[in-house]
């Protein structure tokens, strides 16, 4: 174990899976003690049994104000403070825009654009009061940056994370608190995986992606980490690609490879 660190209390939404969990895993095994907060509450609980003391867990739907607020006083009555955020819960859906529905629209932008505005607005106000900054670390996309067909309510969802995040650096500065971005091309997640794996959407995605392979959590977490640490007391504002430069490429073209 690491003890980079060590002292640090973070919360993290959507960390019951892929690169919340991975993060998670992370930033324990680098000393800190972790709130883990998903809307998921058996595989919460299962993260629970499996992470231990240092970490506690909350059901949260980070569309509501209320959870996402009792979420970081958690992090306050059970570890005394909060010094790091990570925003990761979020979900996609895929359809063109003319057959989109509004509630899928509605519903991938609440949870990934409200969700993280909600949760930044709660977590900076929190290490404001603790007076000793802090750093939070919204998970964009690719798709903030990379339009992909089908995907309108999930681009403009990041593009905003992308946003949001140069605003937020800009008001928290003064604080001492780093607000900075990290959008993933494709991850092996659960929530990417069953797609990946239909016929010829892997093969797309390397075929644009020059390191020519998918990231993993773990590479994520890797940066997650950096991005967290004191190392990267001079960053802030800005939006980290991993995504092997496939963002010097194009995104594939999911609608055709979906009707088959
Ligand atoms: N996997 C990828 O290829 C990839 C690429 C770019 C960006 N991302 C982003 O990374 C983040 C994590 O995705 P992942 O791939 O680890 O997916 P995942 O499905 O493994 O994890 C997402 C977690 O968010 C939780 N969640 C969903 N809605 C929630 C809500 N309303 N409140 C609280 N929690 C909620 C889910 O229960 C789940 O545990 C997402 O924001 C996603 O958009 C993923």
């Amino acid at each position: 174990m690491g003890g980079r660190l060590a002292g640090r209390v973070a919360v993290i939404t959507g960390g019951a899976s892929g690169i919340g969990l991975a993060i998670a895993e992370r930033f324990l095994a680098e000393g800190a003690k972790l709130v883990l907060a998903d809307l998921n509450a058996p595989l919460l609980a299962q993260r629970q049994t499996e992470l231990g003391d240092d970490v506690a867990t909350r059901t949260v739907d980070v569309r509501i104000e209320a959870q996402v607020e009792e979420m970081v006083a958690l992090a306050v009555k059970r570890f005394g403070g909060l010094d790091l955020a990570v925003n990761s819960a979020g979900l996609a859906t895929w359809a063109p825009i003319v057959d989109h529905t509004e509630e899928q629209w509605d519903t991938v932008l609440d949870v990934c654009l409200k969700g993280v505005f909600l949760s930044l607005k709660h977590e900076a106000r929190q290490m404001r009061a603790g007076g000793a900054g802090g750093a939070i670390i919204n998970i964009a996309s690719l798709n903030a940056f990379q339009p992909g067909e089908g995907m309108s309510a999930y681009c403009a969802a990041k593009a905003g994370v992308e946003m949001i995040t140069r605003v937020a650096a800009m008001e928290l500065g003064g604080d001492d608190i780093r607000v900075c971005g990290i959008a993933p091309g494709l991850v092996d997640t659960p929530l990417t995986t069953p797609l990946a794996n239909l016929p010829g959407v892997r093969e797309a995605y390397l075929e644009n992606t020059p390191l020519g392979r998918v990231g993993t959590p773990a590479d994520i977490a890797a940066a997650a980490l950096f991005l967290a640490s004191e190392e990267a007391s001079w960053v802030s504002g800005t939006t980290l690609s991993l995504d092997g430069a496939a963002n010097t490429k194009r995104y594939p073209e999911l609608m055709k490879l979906l009707a088959g």
